[in-house]
């Protein structure tokens, strides 16, 4: 349906409230192909339970360019593509195209009526009642698409405490953390939990073999003589998109990268340690299980690197324009 068509379909006799734009809900939201009243979209109590135990996501973020004329969401296509590997991994029919998912985000951003940064959540769970534990695979499927405003923390200074947590981070041999399943935060859960019980902000989690993976919702690097160093792909962790995008920005300033195992006390010996992800973006931490982290302060590297991803983001950026994908704002074309 398109976004005439859906603000002209609303049922007036429908009793359920609009968004509440004071909590970030949006009027709008996309399920199996429609865009419906937020208050609408409900499901049965049966809905919820095992279905959630094999559904995947992904959160997308859409930046208000610099010069305030246009939304950008930030490679779309790439979260569209890692969406389908997670639904592959886990077993799910996911019933939408790349292409038509990208229409679904476009339109329920244009509806929604946002003209600042927006965060962007799709995501597939098997349909109707389920009280099967073991979810069959193919089973039909749901796809919604959520949104909602975030404040973003690239223009700031903001860094965090990260302690290394003794939850051990699920591995590919168990649940793997290549796939976004919303099962697998059960996991970075207990360590956040952890994390905070005893005074820190972030955990950072090591896996099977002990070796550094990642957060709970990001991944993690370490700067050392001037190298950034970042576990590899097959260390337990989800393939990142901001991960990626801060590989390609450190080659294009030239600072070298190295993708291999890191030790838990390499932690305690780098010059800078950050998150990246793209809810938490670009974050610093400063002290790793109370030892602080080179000078106990947000270090040059991830701070020039904070400011080249907010270049990139909101349209300054001189390359890799492939990775926006513009919504012009009214009387912004
Ligand atoms: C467990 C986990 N690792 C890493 C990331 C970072 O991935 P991305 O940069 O694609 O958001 C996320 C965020 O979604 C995450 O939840």
């Amino acid at each position: 349906m398109s976004v005439e068509a859906a603000r002209q379909h609303r049922d007036p006799r429908s009793s359920a409230p609009l968004g509440d734009p004071e909590f970030g809900n949006p009027e709008w939201i996309w399920r199996n192909g429609s865009l419906i009243p937020w208050a609408d979209a409900r499901v049965h109590v049966n809905a919820v339970g095992h279905a959630s135990v094999s559904a995947v996501f992904e959160g997308v973020k859409a930046y208000l360019s610099a010069d305030g004329t246009r939304l950008l969401a930030f490679r779309l296509d790439d979260h569209l593509d890692r969406l389908a590997r997670s639904a592959r991994i886990c077993r799910l029919d996911l019933p939408y195209t790349r292409e038509r998912l990208r229409a679904a985000v476009l339109d329920l951003l244009r509806i929604n009526g946002y003209a600042e940064d927006v965060y962007i959540r799709p995501w597939v769970f098997p349909s109707g009642v389920i009280r099967e534990q073991m979810v069959p695979a193919g089973t039909r499927c749901d796809v919604v698409v959520d949104t909602w405003p975030f404040r973003s923390g690239l223009s700031g200074g903001d860094s965090c405490r990260a302690t290394v947590s003794s939850w051990i981070r699920v591995g590919d041999a168990s649940a793997p953390p290549r796939a976004k399943a919303f099962s697998n935060y059960h996991n970075g859960r207990l360590a956040l939990i952890e994390a905070r019980e005893n005074g820190y902000d972030w955990p950072i989690m090591l896996n099977e073999r002990f070796k550094v993976s990642e957060g709970p919702a990001a991944c993690v690097a370490i700067v050392r003589d001037g190298t950034i160093i970042t576990p590899s792909l097959t260390s337990g962790l989800l393939e990142s998109i901001t991960r990626d995008t801060v590989l390609a920005l450190a080659a294009g300033m030239g600072i070298p990268v190295q993708e291999r195992e890191v030790d838990r006390s390499e932690l305690y010996l780098a010059d800078e340690i950050f998150f990246m992800g793209t809810a938490w973006e670009i974050l610093p931490v400063t002290s790793v299980d109370r030892l602080s982290v080179g000078a106990g302060r947000v270090g040059p590297i991830a701070s020039l690197l904070r400011t080249e991803y907010d270049r990139l983001v909101r349209g300054r950026a001189d390359h890799h324009g492939e990775w926006l994908t513009e919504l012009p704002l009214p009387g912004g074309e």
